[in-house]
């Protein structure tokens, strides 16, 4: 696939990593183009592009900054016409240890009242950036899951089979709607991996019996 990740920073770097392990192709953007530049040189398949160039051809558009700037961010791209938008981003509190909002909307959601021509999923916003870097694989032969929400069946399919490319477990969680509860799920992520301690290499996952 040819992707856009916005953002250099901890998630951005993990998905250039894994997206650039998979073989997609990859163009990477930022506030900072020399950010950008540093970590396209270090994965093949991956080029750093000011905002205004960095949607290219590419079919979906991973938005790894603060949810505060996911809106700015994407509009720096220019026109998302139909193109698949991943939001991975969680509306933490300055402390991380609460959501700014919730129950009756999400940072999903908001986001795609912002772009409103492209079609917004939720995803990967339930993996710490250390698990995502190192990939799906757990203690004890366990793979680990990326849940997945949209409303358009077509951006679903699309996310869902990238996050397989990558080597994860999906879960098909609804409409968009539902990531009012994928953003609580990343909170309690949060609170299990600093609050009570349990480290940053833990993720959520649905078993069946
Ligand atoms: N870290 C995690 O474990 C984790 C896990 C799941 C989800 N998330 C979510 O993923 C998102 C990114 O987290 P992170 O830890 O990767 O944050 P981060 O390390 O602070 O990186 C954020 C990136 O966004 C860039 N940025 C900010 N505004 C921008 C704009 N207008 N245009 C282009 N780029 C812009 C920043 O650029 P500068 O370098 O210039 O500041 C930085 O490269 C957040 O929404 C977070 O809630 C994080």
């Amino acid at each position: 696939m040819k992707i856009t990740v916005i953002g250099t920073g901890n998630m951005g770097s993990g998905f250039a990593k894994q997206l650039s392990a998979a073989g997609h192709s990859v163009r990477v953007t930022g506030r900072d183009i020399t950010k950008a530049q540093a970590l396209a040189d270090q994965y093949a398949n991956v080029s750093a592009y000011a905002p205004a160039q960095a949607l290219g051809d590419s079919e979906v558009v991973v938005v790894a900054t603060a949810y505060a700037d996911a809106a700015s961010a994407l509009q720096s791209l220019g026109d998302l016409t139909g193109k698949v938008v991943i939001d991975i981003t969680n509306p933490l509190s300055a402390d991380y240890m609460s959501l700014t909002i919730g129950h009756v909307t999400s940072a999903a959601e908001e986001i795609a009242k912002s772009v409103p021509q492209a079609h917004v999923v939720k995803a990967f916003n339930t993996l710490f950036a250390q698990v995502l870097a190192d990939g799906p694989k757990f203690a004890n032969d366990q793979r680990g899951s990326v849940f997945v929400a949209a409303d358009n069946e077509r951006a679903k399919q699309t996310a869902i089979a990238l996050a397989q490319s990558l080597g994860w477990n999906t879960v098909d969680a609804g409409g968009l709607v539902n990531a009012r509860y994928l953003e609580p799920l990343a909170g309690l992520n949060i609170y299990l991996g600093y609050g009570a301690g349990m480290g940053t290499s833990i993720a959520p996952v649905w078993l069946h019996k």
